[in-house]
């Protein structure tokens, strides 16, 4: 008997489906999406899998056990042929058809980072057929050099962007990954999918707006966090801080921010009548990093400064956001809780390169935002960026907008035909986000509302004090979100909120027990009733903090 008729009769002797990981069986049927053509198929057999920390900014953003699991590893390498072009789609599949839930789950990416694996073994671990692609760039080996820089691709020579690779990496991809991945599941197990899901924070949050807006019809329920949507504007002005020190020239160290940072929790943390270390009623919250200036901190052990007015003058520029000249907004600002020198996972907007006494700082821009500038606006890997200047900036985002509008701000309001899909979407922002101004998300959400009717039936938004971007902080998480949103696609049980929970291990409290809180659906807040604070049953979601507070929030 040859290696394949002894797998066959074995699953038949077995009992179980004739599901078959090898490249074979899925050439005999291959994918065929319309301008594209399959290069290369492999597939083999992965047990006792344990690696899901592989980095991936949508980690940990399911609520898994880690263990060790057992999948069909089928990768795919395709082209549109004459774009010269190769993209990988990579498919995990529960090896065993009673391990599998019926289920499909598209993973989304992080930066320029299209996918991740740590996140495709969380979905497995759950009992679904995950899947992600590439976009066309490896994301494989050091994160920091292939999530932040789009250095390897983004140029086909000084001066010429390869507007085919981004457009892969803006949408097209994620629509080829659909076909491709749905297809290859259910060959394996010759079954079709009950429900496709979607679920990514970032660029993954931003995957899943594209989707909802271009490809109505791939996913029926999907969970777009913190999303990197209105891409050509925020990306830019995510740099403003620095034109600030430029024209201050001054470049405060990180203790300063730090400093200013904790004091702005510290004045506003209470408005919501908890005190917790979180900003939960933001639109409260009036801090002037003026008020502090002269203020006395500790930047390291027995080196006491003062806050400076520059340093405040950088901090409030990060809270309102971009002007133009007349003194309008360009764009949102930042809450006031949101690192402005970043943390252990993300750099800040304010955040300033030092030597190791924490002095002689330079502007140390986030490289993603400053990648964006040289390699698709500027167009030059070398350009040094010290040299913007307000001007220049406000030139930047003219070129951003006309340049990349329709390819990549994913920030189209008209959800119709999602709606008339049957689609739902679940969008959450952390509103400690040191990166991505949740405003954005907010602003959408207004837009999408005013464009479609009775938005509440398929698009729900969720404020998420307290988190950063995409994970860590002291807020609650909402771990649980994907459970949400199968409750609303597959039972129509709309969430009016999502249960959130501390994650301590990425808090500031490492230690502590988790505490429990709703995360209500805007515009409702978590209000205060009485009681333990770590509990979900203490707090009720209602029109604002009201006399909990002990004055009325008017939202
Ligand atoms: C899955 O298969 C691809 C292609 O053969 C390989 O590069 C990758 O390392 C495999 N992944 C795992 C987890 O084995
Ligand atoms: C095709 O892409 C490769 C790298 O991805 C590059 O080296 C080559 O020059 C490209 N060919 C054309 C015709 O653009
Ligand atoms: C976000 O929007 C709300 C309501 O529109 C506003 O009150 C708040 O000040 C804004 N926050 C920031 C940081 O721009």
């Amino acid at each position: 008997m040859s290696p394949r008729a002894a797998l066959l009769f074995l699953a038949l002797a077995t009992g179980s489906s004739a599901a078959i990981c090898t490249a074979d069986a899925f050439w005999k049927a291959p994918p065929k999406v319309f301008g594209s053509e399959v290069l290369d198929i492999h597939a083999e057999e992965v047990r006792g899998w344990n690696e899901y920390a592989t980095a991936s900014p949508t980690f940990p953003a399911l609520p898994v056990e880690q263990k060790p699991i057992d999948f069909c590893n089928v990768t795919i390498f395709y082209t549109h042929p004459g774009l010269n072009d190769t993209i990988r789609v990579s498919i995990w599949l529960p090896l065993q058809e009673q391990e599998w839930n019926g289920r499909f789950l598209g993973q989304g990416g992080g930066g320029w980072a299209a996918g991740g694996h740590g996140a495709l073994a969380a979905g497995v671990a759950l009992g679904y057929a995950a899947a992600d692609t590439d976009a066309g760039h490896t994301y494989f080996g050091d994160m920091a050099d292939i999530g932040l820089t789009s250095r390897s691709w983004s140029l086909t020579s000084p001066g010429n962007v390869n507007l085919h690779a981004l457009q892969n990496f803006a949408y097209r991809a994620l629509d080829d990954m659909a076909w491709i991945a749905k297809h290859i599941t259910k060959t394996y197990y010759s079954k079709d999918i009950a429900y496709s899901y979607w679920n990514g924070c970032s660029t993954g949050g931003r995957q899943g707006l594209t989707l909802a807006q271009r490809y109505h019809e791939q996913f029926q329920g999907i969970i777009s966090a913190a999303p990197a949507a209105n891409w050509v504007t925020f990306l830019v002005t995510e740099y403003y801080a620095h034109i600030k020190m430029r024209e201050l020239n001054y470049y405060p160290p990180i203790c300063e921010l730090q400093a200013i940072t904790k004091a702005a929790i510290k004045a506003c943390d209470e408005l919501d009548g908890v005190k917790d270390g979180v900003i939960s009623a933001p639109r409260l919250c009036g801090f002037d990093a003026k008020s502090i200036v002269g203020q006395k901190y500790e930047c390291k052990e027995g080196d006491t400064r003062q806050i400076t007015k520059e340093a405040a003058e950088v901090a409030n520029a990060v809270w309102t956001g971009p002007l133009k000249k007349d003194g309008t907004p360009i764009w949102h600002g930042l809450a006031h809780e949101a690192p402005l020198a970043g943390q252990a996972n993300f750099q800040g907007l304010a955040k300033t390169k030092c030597d190791s006494q924490e002095k002689n700082c330079k502007s140390d821009p986030f490289v993603i935002s400053a990648d964006w500038i040289k390699q698709f606006l500027l167009k030059d890997p070398d350009y040094d960026l010290s040299n913007i200047d307000e001007e220049l900036f406000h030139n930047l985002l003219r070129i951003s907008r006309q340049e990349y509008h329709s390819i990549m701000d994913t920030s189209d309001p008209d959800l119709t035909p999602f709606k008339e899909a049957g689609g739902k979407l679940i969008l959450w922002h952390g509103l400690g986000d040191e990166l991505i101004f949740p405003n954005g998300s907010l602003n959408y959400y207004e837009r999408v509302k005013e464009a479609t009717t009775d938005v509440e039936d398929y698009f729900r938004y969720f404020e998420v004090p307290g988190v950063l971007h995409c994970f860590g902080g002291d807020g609650a998480f909402p771990l649980t979100a994907l459970n949400s949103l199968v409750d609303w696609v597959e039972k129509g049980k709309a969430p009016d909120h999502l249960d959130g929970q501390t994650l301590p291990m990425f808090s500031s409290k490492p230690d502590a027990e988790p505490a429990y809180r709703p995360l209500c659906a805007y515009p409702k807040v978590a209000a205060y009733k009485g009681g333990d604070v770590n509990k979900a049953e203490s707090f009720e979601c209602a029109d604002g903090f009201g006399k909990v507070a002990g004055k009325r929030d008017e939202l």
